[in-house]
């Protein structure tokens, strides 16, 4: 089976973002029979953001939830903490110890951490980073390779990453001799360009310009009507293809209903009314899975139980790959 496989880190509110890039072609390519799928919170790398432990708490269930409200069959899927797996943190450790320093020095993140600090004056380039942060693909890395993954959904602002856990399976697999892992591939959905946030910047937590998927229908609206839009006036054509709006509604719309809009564009909509239409779409679409995520809220109890059995199935696994890994490095068992 092709094992298809992916993280969500648990900082924040789920939005739009992470449904188009990752939930979304993941529960799709999860119904698919001949697919073997491996789902989870990427809570240890939460730590690495966020060190208040109410918000990571919160985040995970709201994560939780937003999956499951959006249709994940967990009797097939593998639907798991990263913190319910305590072999990743040994496999990372192992896959430390393979990967060299340099290839870490130009992971994205800690490179834009250098440059901030290059940008304001400071003495020290590394100032503010930790290991964690500086080590992050690496553990990002030990979450595909446990498994095998030979499919990564993920947009585009993580393809770095999957490339450098291609890296990592090739060395380990050269030094020790030996087929260990499977080199994986990102997939990147066709509307995988990354989504633009209020302020037209790339849709993130960390800018605060998300719209989370799950809005209240009051909410949705509000932030619909904040996405920055230019001065054009009703009547005046417009460019859908440098605009935010656009952007976000043909990541939901069918290529005929993004046509329509297109034309729409071409022939003058005003924002006002452009916004309208959006907002009523993505409404439209997101209420009946909000109806179900709310009272998946309302359900811890609920959630922990399907996390549990997730957690079983993935260590049960796991442990043999632990094992062999464990053979491979000379700390096998002496009998
Ligand atoms: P994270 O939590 O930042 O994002 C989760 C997923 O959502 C995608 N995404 C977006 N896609 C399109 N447009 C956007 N504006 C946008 N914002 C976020 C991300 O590309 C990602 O696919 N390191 C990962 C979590 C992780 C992981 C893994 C992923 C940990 N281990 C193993 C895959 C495999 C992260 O921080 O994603």
């Amino acid at each position: 089976k092709t094992r298809v496989l992916t993280g969500i880190t648990t900082t924040g509110t789920p939005h739009l973002g992470n449904y188009v890039g990752a939930i979304k072609p993941a529960i799709e390519a999860s119904q698919d029979p001949s697919v073997q799928s491996f789902y989870f919170l990427a809570d240890y790398h939460a730590l690495i953001k966020c060190q208040d432990p109410k918000r990571v708490q919160e985040s995970r269930l709201e994560i939780a939830a937003t999956w499951l409200a959006l249709g994940l069959d967990t009797d097939n899927a593998i639907f798991y903490r990263q913190s319910d797996l305590m072999e990743v943190q040994e496999l990372s450790w192992m896959l430390s110890c393979v990967c060299a320093k340099g290839l870490m020095n130009r992971a994205h993140a800690y490179k834009a951490a250098v440059a901030d600090n290059e940008e304001a004056g400071n003495q020290d380039a590394d100032k503010g980073v930790t290991m964690g942060l500086f080590g992050y693909p690496v553990l990002m890395a030990a979450d595909i390779l446990m498994f095998n993954a030979n499919k990564v959904p993920v947009g585009r602002d993580q393809i770095q990453h999957i490339e450098m856990a291609r890296d990592m399976a090739g060395r380990f697999n050269h030094l020790y001799k030996g087929q260990y892992f499977t080199l994986p591939e990102a997939v990147v959905s066709e509307k995988g360009e990354v989504l633009k946030g209020l302020d037209g910047r790339k849709m993130s937590k960390s800018y605060d310009n998300t719209i989370p998927l799950f809005s209240t229908e009051k909410k949705l609206q509000k932030l619909v009507r904040k996405i920055k839009t230019n001065s054009l006036e009703p009547g005046e054509p417009k460019d859908p293809d440098t605009c935010t709006l656009f952007q976000i509604y043909s990541a939901f719309a069918s290529d005929s209903e993004t046509a329509a809009m297109r034309e729409q564009y071409a022939a003058g909509i005003g924002w006002g009314d452009a916004k309208n239409q959006v907002f009523e779409y993505l409404n439209a679409h997101l209420a009946e899975p909000r109806e179900r995520y709310t009272a998946l809220m309302e359900d811890p109890a609920y959630i922990e139980s399907v996390l549990q059995k997730g957690a079983l199935r993935a260590r049960e696994e796991a442990a043999v790959t632990m094992d062999r890994l464990r053979s491979a490095v000379g700390l096998g068992r002496f009998v």
